[in-house]
């Protein structure tokens, strides 16, 4: 299983020993939650922060945009040497295919995210573009909320959509994730899990990594 930590429950204060203990862990991303108090009732860190974790973080960079009009901050995101921008589709709807081709042709991975009240069945034009799928597990803006339980049957029926796109995106799956509900949700046709308290939180982070990597 694919783990990418997020990095909004790490300990800020201590953010180099947190990117380290990434660094040296099994996760194969390094997952960045940017919100902007307008899509999401919450405001987390932008490009002066990421900047400097860009610097030393060895994984790879996956960016999480819960952001309005993401499409104005394609080189910026671009500049950080990210690997993944995952934009919502509701953050952009009317122009969602061009904003995932310019991501593409910026030369990164496009990620698309849905909202918990969003149907997979909106993504069917667009998933053969995508690198990535993100299905929200809980409502957009906060860590630590219960892992909502519908993300299954959203898990499944994308899986579907994607074998008959005969596209290669990978699921993602962001928010509630422990040892149970990742395996739950892995046996529905998640690739990668995003775990932010469970990780960073945890008494041992390195061994928590190791129990979702383990899946
Ligand atoms: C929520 C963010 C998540 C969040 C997950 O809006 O997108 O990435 O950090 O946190 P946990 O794993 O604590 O639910
Ligand atoms: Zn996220």
């Amino acid at each position: 299983m694919l783990v990418s930590p997020s990095l909004l429950a790490a300990d800020f204060t201590n953010l180099y020993r947190d990117i380290e203990l990434i660094n040296n862990s099994r996760a194969s991303a390094l997952h960045l939650d940017v919100m902007d108090g307008v899509f999401v009732p919450n405001i987390s860190f932008g490009f002066s922060v990421m900047e400097q974790i860009a610097k030393i973080c060895k994984k790879d960079l996956d960016v999480h945009l819960m952001i309005v009009n993401p499409e104005r901050y394609i080189s910026r995101v671009r500049d950080l040497g990210a690997t993944y921008m995952t934009v919502h589709l509701e953050a952009c709807q009317t122009h969602i295919h061009r904003t995932v081709q310019q991501i593409k042709e910026s030369g990164m991975k496009p990620g698309i995210a849905i909202n918990p009240g969003t149907p997979v069945s909106w993504l069917s034009d667009v998933v053969e573009d995508a690198d990535m799928i993100l299905i929200m597990s809980v409502n957009p803006g906060f860590g630590g909320q219960k892992f909502i339980e519908h993300s299954t049957t959203k898990v499944k029926q994308l899986r579907e959509i994607l074998k008959s796109a005969g596209s290669n995106a990978i699921i993602q799956v962001d928010g509630g994730i422990n040892d149970t509900t990742g395996k739950i949700i892995a046996e529905a046709g998640a690739d990668m899990l995003v775990a932010g308290s469970y990780v960073f939180k945890a008494a041992n982070p390195i061994n928590a990594i190791d129990l979702l990597a383990d899946i």
